[in-house]
């Protein structure tokens, strides 16, 4: 949720900073800006919508410059609007932000600030870190950061230049900031997306830390002073990982990539009849297990109750993040908490893990070196690679794919035996999904049935009820038709009421013990006019004659299920979406990570 990129070295600006943000488009794309110190004078430019206006506009400038800031908004306080977009000024255009996350107390620094003088033009919280700055400037642009930084309450992620010094300065409170570090060069991002091109070696900023970078290096220190040497990173994914390769959107690429993604999940960790999982705690001793997340990570979390407490037999308990920590939440001692996000950094989710001091934490994540990977006492890494779309896809299936590899583990751990039969089946889902992926051209032939429709309802039951929910608000995500995701049987206690000829409705029906209750459901439906669409790995005639379309999904054992009936669904909500037009990598006020409450 918003992006920023900084630079200084011998190089250029412009283009880096420009590719930068590109790279950084799916944090944020309803603005853009860039600033640039030239011949000791800040030349700033901002362009309301993607980040294509600015790249049409400094087209037509020539900028000589070796230092400068750029910034990509999701907008929280003001209009996407050029005035509102970063880079942010002091009274005097001596100094520029861009600042990432939300200044809780802007409305009190902004009275004291226009007490004293200070215009304010803009209606953001980010400005007023410019002003501050510039009321605390006395010759050294860190020290005036750092006063004027020690007044914000809320979070920052924030990098500044100004006039008077060849220096760029970054500072980090709970919105993350990298430094990537070449030869002669330095480099500052929201993530390593933005700067992979240029080098792999990055700094994780830490909260409380700020960065000064000049013509002579690197330095960092904590927010009160004390000097600090943060490891080097390398990063280990390329800049292939992070391109379309030949894909109309990153959605459907990621899509296309889960039978890889998956594959790269299970790596090495189901071997000589033992789940290989770095996770530092007595499994014997966990009572209850906790599973908060955000989106489409907390579907997955849904989907981990039933693997857990089916597989493992411990009472589990899900979560939305921004709940969790806002209820008193009983977490004692041999719980486990376990947060699940596929960027790491999502504000809600880290806050909801930094409430919790008492148990063990587990951390189920895409994004190598996050935040939260970092905080956790014990971590999965999905290894599905970048993911670009907004719409998540390919870490959903990743940490489904995970959080079964957790429950084997834990039930290995627990019984002494590992359940065979499911880690061997876990290793066939790749070519299971492979062979949807395959059908992909029937999927979009049934999704034109769909481009017009207004509400449609997705329904499932048990393990596949978080499938429903996810596939519904992917539809919402990607196409913005309205659809709601519910328990099948449910179903009777309020959504029928919106059933007509007019409403399509999508069941997922998996053969087992409530097979039939399910078709009972179908009937229902139809008896009420609505048109059904089944995804189902049971070849069934009434199924057949029910349905208007029917989506054959393989076979596998019900904790495996969603792992191939969603994937259909993600079809569905791609097709739909782009037949009308959408860009389905960037839809409309959605950001792919959320960095602010
Ligand atoms: C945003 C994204 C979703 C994602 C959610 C949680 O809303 O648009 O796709 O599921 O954040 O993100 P996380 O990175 O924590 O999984």
């Amino acid at each position: 949720m918003c992006g920023i990129v900084g630079y200084l070295g011998k190089k250029s600006a412009t283009p880096i900073l420009l590719s930068g943000l590109k790279r950084l488009e799916y944090r944020g794309y309803d603005s853009a800006g860039i600033c640039v110190l030239e011949n000791g004078a800040l030349r700033t430019f901002k362009k309301e919508g993607p980040i294509q206006m600015l790249a049409t506009e400094l087209e037509k400038q020539s900028l000589d410059s070796q230092i400068g800031i750029a910034h990509t908004r999701w907008a929280t306080h003001g209009r996407p609007n050029e005035i509102n977009a970063h880079p942010h000024y002091d009274c005097h255009h001596n100094i520029a932000v861009v600042h990432n996350g939300i200044v809780e107390n802007f409305e009190g620094l902004k009275i004291l600030l226009e007490k004293e003088g200070h215009k304010i033009v803009s209606e953001t919280d980010s400005e007023i870190i410019s002003h501050l700055i510039e009321k605390f400037y006395k010759g050294n642009l860190e020290q005036a950061v750092l006063e004027a930084v020690r007044l914000l309450e809320g979070t920052f992620g924030l990098a500044v230049i100004s006039t008077s010094e060849n220096k760029l300065v970054a500072a980090r409170r709970g919105s993350p900031l990298i430094l990537g570090i070449g030869p002669d060069e330095v480099f500052i991002a929201s993530d390593a997306s933005a700067i992979i091109e240029y080098t792999n070696q990055v700094i994780y900023l830490e909260d409380n830390e700020i960065a000064t970078i000049s013509e002579s290096g690197y330095k960092i220190e904590s927010l009160d002073g004390h000097s600090i040497n943060n490891q080097i990173t390398e990063i280990k994914w390329t800049i292939e990982e992070i391109e379309k390769s030949g894909f109309e959107h990153f959605m459907l690429k990621e899509i296309f990539e889960q039978p890889k993604a998956i594959a790269n999940a299970l790596r090495g960790r189901i071997k000589d009849d033992k789940i290989k999982l770095s996770v530092n705690f007595d499994s014997k001793k966990i009572d209850k297990i906790i599973i908060t997340a955000c989106g489409t990570s907390w579907h997955s979390a849904l989907i981990g109750k039933y693997l857990l407490e089916k597989i493992v037999g411990i009472p589990t308990e899900v979560d939305y993040a921004s709940e969790f920590r806002y209820r008193s939440p009983i977490v004692r001692e041999n719980n486990l908490l376990v947060v699940i996000s596929q960027s790491g950094e999502t504000a809600d989710t880290l806050a909801a893990l930094r409430e919790i001091k008492n148990c063990e934490t587990l951390g189920i994540i895409n994004s190598v070196g996050s935040t939260i990977s970092r905080e956790v006492k014990s971590g999965i890494y999905l290894h599905a690679g970048p993911e670009i779309g907004v719409a998540s896809t390919k870490a959903f299936t990743s940490q489904v794919a995970s959080l079964v590899l957790l429950a084997l583990y834990l039930k290995e751990q627990i019984s002494g035996q590992l359940d065979k039969d499911l880690s061997v089946e876990l290793l066939t889902i790749p070519e299971k999904i492979q062979s949807i992926l395959d059908q992909a051209e029937t999927i979009k032939e049934i999704s034109q049935n769909l481009v017009n429709a207004k509400n449609l309802l997705y329904l499932g039951r048990g393990i596949n009820f978080p499938v429903a929910l996810e596939g519904a608000l992917k539809l919402k995500e990607v196409s913005y038709i309205h659809a709601e995701g519910y328990p099948a049987a449910e179903m009777k206690h309020g959504p029928i009421a919106l059933i007509d000829k007019n409403m399509f409705v999508i069941f997922i029906v998996n053969h087992g013990p409530i097979f039939e209750k399910i078709i009972s459901n179908m009937q229902e439906v139809q008896a009420r006019g609505g048109r059904i669409i089944t995804i189902t790995d049971t070849k069934d005639a009434t199924i057949e004659k029910l349905s208007e379309f029917v989506i054959t999904v393989p076979s596998v054992s019900e904790e495996l299920s969603p792992l191939v009936n969603i994937v259909s669904l993600q079809l569905i909500s791609y097709y739909v979406a782009s037949a009308n037009g959408i860009n389905v990598d960037k839809p409309r006020n959605l950001a792919k990570s959320v960095t602010v409450e």
